[in-house]
């Protein structure tokens, strides 16, 4: 090793012992007779002093040194004066004198400082990504990431699990995505698809009788990237035979709360996982992802307003819609613009208005039933009498100063408008304790969700999901209603993880196909090697997959799921470091027997 210690391990106990270090600089100081270097490697920071008396030779050569070269330091433990210790580094109370250095190697300048987290352009942090990974933010979300996956492994392995392997070049999996393809040379005109996930290899895992599969998995989908979405990212993939959905839930929750109460020991959790159904979670927080770290839920008055002559109300409720709304506490002081901030935000998710009632402060007391007109700013006053105001104030458990946000329409756009509200509120009034990892279970989801555009029904997980026992007859006769045996782990308002029991003979998967719409003989091209398998005495089994980049990205407040993979792409899914993708060569071109055809702008 070229070094004796890492740039984190010397302490004062250390005073007077001969070391070797070695990193690059992070910062110098040049105090004309003293050089100060604050020498980095990964562990942390030591401070090497240069003094001219002691060793002359190497202080000129230290004078020559800038920030990011790669030195090798011989030295001496010493103890810092007085005064001149730094509490914030655990190096903080000594420093190495230095009698030996060494260039390893010099650095141009880089293009942005390392040393400081100040906000850089990220196009440049993405096309100069080695550099930005030296900073401590990027390095630390590294290393809990890696200490993430060794827990998941770890504990996976003491209850029994098997670490598999499976094949990224495979035949297409449907989980709503498009697939990325490969082109075949030997077979002209014929691809693999990369894995969405390796749904059906884990259940052939379990036709194989491996009983407790996982891996973690790279998965690829060629969809919008967002903030919480990468075309390449990560799975903890997992799947056991022989269970039913409490035993996964367990697992699950067990795994997590051991995750979070042995690596992130500042962080809070909701104990026990709290569990909703999905008719649950829609009808209090308008999504089936919602962030429970605070309340703000979602309230209807279409019973209270549905006589008003209020117009938009009125022909809502016509049209089969409701009217909900939520209450922002303290908030009926908002200013014009504030309010059209909000009603922009509203129409920009398909809202047609946003109708607003601030209670002002300063009537008789807290009690909605003493509420006075005059204290109610609304354009929907005039349209309400007293009796159906007090209603809604005391609906919304409303206090004086309070501002309730009214929507009215079909439910679909009026949940995502009123998610997206109540999300916006929650950043905006500080609701969310950045300690709490809320992590939550949803169950009780519908098996299919109606395709208007294409008149068809599409799987509400996967079409492997099996469906409850009891709601099989329905699948003839009412197929919205048939309940699936899925649950989601919503941890903070993001979808961590989804997972099913599955279907493991091959009639009710048939079934399943031809309900959603695919033809016998497109069933049997892309599924008849897994319909078969399902003949040979498959198991019964269940699984779930945890998204490792999504877990990492809330546990270290991320804003964004780039921040916690090594070389993400960007929001157009290219990799700006590496240009990819890029074009291939005409000769590739030829042996893959492709031709490219320029798309018409
Ligand atoms: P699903 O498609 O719900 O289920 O994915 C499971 C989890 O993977 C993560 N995830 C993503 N993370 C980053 N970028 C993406 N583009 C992306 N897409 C998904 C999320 C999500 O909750 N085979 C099933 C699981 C099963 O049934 O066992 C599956 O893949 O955290």
């Amino acid at each position: 090793m070229l070094k004796t210690h890492s740039c984190c391990q010397l302490r004062a106990t250390d005073t007077g012992k001969a070391v070797t270090l070695a990193g690059w600089v992070h910062r110098r100081r040049d105090h004309g007779g003293l050089i100060f270097i604050d020498l980095r490697d990964r562990e942390g920071i030591t401070q090497v002093v240069f003094n001219p008396e002691f060793a002359p030779d190497i202080h000129a050569m230290a004078t020559g040194l800038r920030n990011e070269y790669v030195i090798q330091v011989e030295g001496k433990v010493e103890r810092r004066l007085k005064g001149a210790e730094n509490l914030k580094l655990p190096t903080g109370e000594i420093e190495v004198l230095a009698g030996g250095l060494k260039v390893l190697n010099t650095s141009k300048t880089p293009p942005f400082y390392i040393n400081e987290e100040v906000d850089v352009d990220e196009a440049l942090l993405l096309r100069y990504r080695y550099l930005h990974l030296r900073r401590a933010g990027m390095r630390d979300n590294l290393l809990l990431r890696h200490r993430v996956i060794k827990y998941m492994r770890d504990f996976l392995d003491d209850r029994g699990f098997v670490e598999v392997e499976t094949p990224i070049m495979i035949k297409s999996t449907p989980e709503g995505a498009r697939d990325y393809v490969v082109p075949s040379r030997i077979h002209a005109g014929k691809f693999y698809a990369l894995p969405q996930s390796p749904q059906q290899l884990k259940q052939l895992l379990m036709v194989a009788g491996i009983e407790r599969y996982y891996q973690v998995a790279r998965c690829f989908r060629d969809e919008d990237t967002r903030a919480d979405r990468q075309p390449e990212f990560t799975q903890l993939d997992l799947e056991m035979s022989f269970v039913d959905e409490e035993d996964i839930l367990v697992l699950v929750e067990d795994m997590f709360t051991g995750l979070i109460e042995n690596l992130t020991p500042g962080m809070r959790l909701l104990k026990p996982f709290p569990r909703m159904s999905y008719a649950e979670v829609l009808d209090r927080y308008g999504t089936d992802k919602p962030d429970i770290r605070f309340g703000l839920e979602l309230k209807d008055i279409s019973d209270i307003v549905s006589s008003s002559s209020f117009i938009v109300f009125k022909s809502s409720i016509q049209k089969g819609g409701r009217i909900r709304g939520i209450c922002l506490p303290g908030c009926a002081g908002y200013t014009h613009k504030q309010i059209d901030e909000l009603t922009e935000l509203a129409k920009s998710c398909g809202a047609g208005g946003l109708i607003t009632l601030a209670w002002l402060p300063g009537g008789v007391g807290e009690n909605a039933e003493n509420v006075s007109i005059e204290q109610i700013r609304s354009v929907a006053a005039k349209h309400l009498d007293s009796g159906q105001i007090r209603r809604i104030l005391t609906r919304f458990e409303a206090h004086p100063g309070d501002l309730v946000l009214i929507v009215a329409g079909e439910p679909c756009m009026m949940n995502k408008v009123l998610d997206e509200l109540r999300r916006e509120m929650g950043r905006r009034l500080n609701l969310c304790d950045p300690k709490l990892m809320a992590f939550m279970f949803i169950t009780n989801f519908p098996l299919f969700d109606w395709n208007s555009e294409r008149k068809m029904w599409d799987s509400m997980h996967h079409p492997f999901t099996a469906p409850f026992e009891e709601d099989i007859p329905l699948l003839d006769t009412d197929p919205g209603k048939v309940r699936a045996r899925h649950y989601d782990i919503v941890c903070n308002g993001y979808e961590l993880s989804s997972g099913s029991i599955r279907i493991h003979n091959r009639a009710m998967q048939e079934k399943i196909f031809h309900i959603l719409g695919y033809q016998k003989e497109e069933i049997e091209a892309k599924f008849g090697s897994f319909l078969e398998a399902l003949e040979y005495g498959a198991p019964p089994h269940g699984g779930v997959a945890p998204g490792i980049d999504r877990l990492v990205m809330i546990l270290t407040q991320s804003k964004s799921i780039r921040d916690v993979i090594a070389f993400p792409k960007n929001q157009a899914a290219v990799d700006l470091m590496t240009d990819a993708p890029s074009a291939i060569s005409e000769e590739q071109l030829k042996e893959l027997n492709l031709k490219i055809i320029e798309p018409q702008v």
